[in-house]
């Protein structure tokens, strides 16, 4: 069975209260309530970490390393900034797809750059918690093949 690791970063342990027009009302144990079911249908195990602190982010994908087949994530803001959380995902090597709520390339120009993008096998954006449903499907898919 595959295991795949599902990590969120700063402030989306925040989701359901934080900024509703832009992230929805959806809380982060509703995502992973839902990401555990279809993880089910789709016979792999999943494993749930979210953290405000890159270094425990960091420490979590170290310790991944020939433990899980591959990591799901949404960065959050690190996402737009954290060579080191790109250097990590990098150093493990593991497969590993980008995921989030809003469409990043609609919003601020910020937003528009994400430096962790090009060590991931793919992003996906604007989908709401779709975006984690569909990461896992092109995740597993990609694994398995
Ligand atoms: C986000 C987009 C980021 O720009 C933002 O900093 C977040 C959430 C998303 O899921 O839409 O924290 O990753």
């Amino acid at each position: 069975m595959l295991s795949i690791l599902v990590i969120n970063g700063p402030n989306l342990n925040m989701l359901g209260i934080r900024e509703p027009g832009v992230y929805g009302t959806v809380t982060l144990a509703e995502i992973e309530a839902r990401l555990k079911k279809l993880g089910e249908t789709l016979g792999v195990q999943l494993h749930f970490f979210q953290s405000n602190h890159e270094g425990a982010l960091l420490d979590e994908i170290h310790a991944a390393f020939g433990i899980h087949d591959g990591i799901l994530i949404n960065p959050g803001a690190l996402t737009h900034t954290s060579y080191a959380l790109r250097d990590g995902l990098s150093a493990v090597g593991l497969p590993a797809v980008e995921v989030h709520l809003s469409n990043i390339h609609k919003r601020e120009a910020f937003r528009h750059i994400s430096v962790t993008a090009p060590v991931m096998l793919g992003q996906i954006s604007g989908f709401g918690p779709i975006s984690y449903e569909l990461g896992l499907h092109a995740l597993c898919k990609h694994i398995q093949s």
